[in-house]
């Protein structure tokens, strides 16, 4: 049968040669492997995996804001897991639907996972709010322990805070957010509502709550990218 690693037959180990002597060290495959792994138990939908890398994020020459918001996305990534004192640790990615904040928030766990292989979690918050609503009448799994995996996570993205605003998600949302706040832990955000909504739309304060907002300035850079839904933009 085909290894699937020429250099090391599958065993994880190669032979090098010091002085005569040989020595086994761990293949370089094992790193990759070990990246993979760090991948496939964030929780990142199967769909973003491939696609949503920071390399392969088109920087548009005519849009200030997004070129900038993927600078952040890249610095971000490669200080990681330094930050600078009396900074936010945290980014709030604030703009409309399609600008590219989940490409670049699971960009940015890309990098973490495969250059500093190291963990992280995503969560999709409608994703969160169906998963939990299906362990109320079951014995087996609360919500809790649905959420405190996410809350504990060395790093962590929530993906479209603001998606629902009942009381309900709400608090579901403060418990993740405060706990973070509280343990300093650093927190990816994206969101399309703004601050200063404007043609009567709610603002993100109105969606998620004023504890939850005033934290969150404490907690992230917020990043604004304005343009055009980039699956119409590349229509020609
Ligand atoms: N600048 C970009 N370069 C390449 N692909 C992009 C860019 N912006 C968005 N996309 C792609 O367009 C789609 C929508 O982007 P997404 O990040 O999901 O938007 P948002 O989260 O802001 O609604 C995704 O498939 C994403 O990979
Ligand atoms: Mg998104
Ligand atoms: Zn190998």
């Amino acid at each position: 049968m085909a290894h699937n690693c020429k250099k090391c037959e599958d065993s994880g180990f190669v032979l090098v040669e010091i002085d005569g002597v040989f020595y086994s060290k761990p293949c370089s495959c094992q790193e990759t492997e070990r990246a993979t792994k760090l991948l496939e138990t964030s929780n990142v939908p199967e769909k973003y995996r491939n696609k949503c890398v920071l390399s392969r994020f088109i920087v548009p020459e005519d849009n200030p804001s997004l070129k900038e918001a993927y600078e952040i996305a890249k610095k971000y990534s490669e200080d990681y897991p330094v930050f600078e004192e009396s900074k936010p640790n945290g980014l709030l990615f604030m703009g409309p639907c399609g600008v590219g904040k989940t490409h670049l928030a699971v960009g940015i766990l890309n990098e973490i996972f495969f250059k500093k292989k190291s963990p992280a979690k995503f969560v999709e918050l409608n994703e969160l709010y169906r998963e939990i609503r299906s362990t109320y009448g079951n014995a087996d799994t609360t919500e809790y322990d649905l959420l405190y995996p996410f809350a504990e996570a060395e790093l962590l993205v929530i993906d479209e805070i603001g998606c629902l605003s009942s009381q309900w998600s709400q608090e579901i949302l403060h418990y993740l957010i405060s706990h973070r706040y509280n343990k300093n832990l650093p927190t990816i955000l994206t969101t399309n509502y703004l601050d200063d909504a404007q043609n009567g739309e709610p603002s993100l304060t109105e969606r998620i709550g004023t504890r939850t907002r005033s934290r969150l300035y404490e907690m992230c850079r917020t990043v604004h990218m304005y343009g055009d839904d980039f699956r119409k933009r590349r229509k020609p």
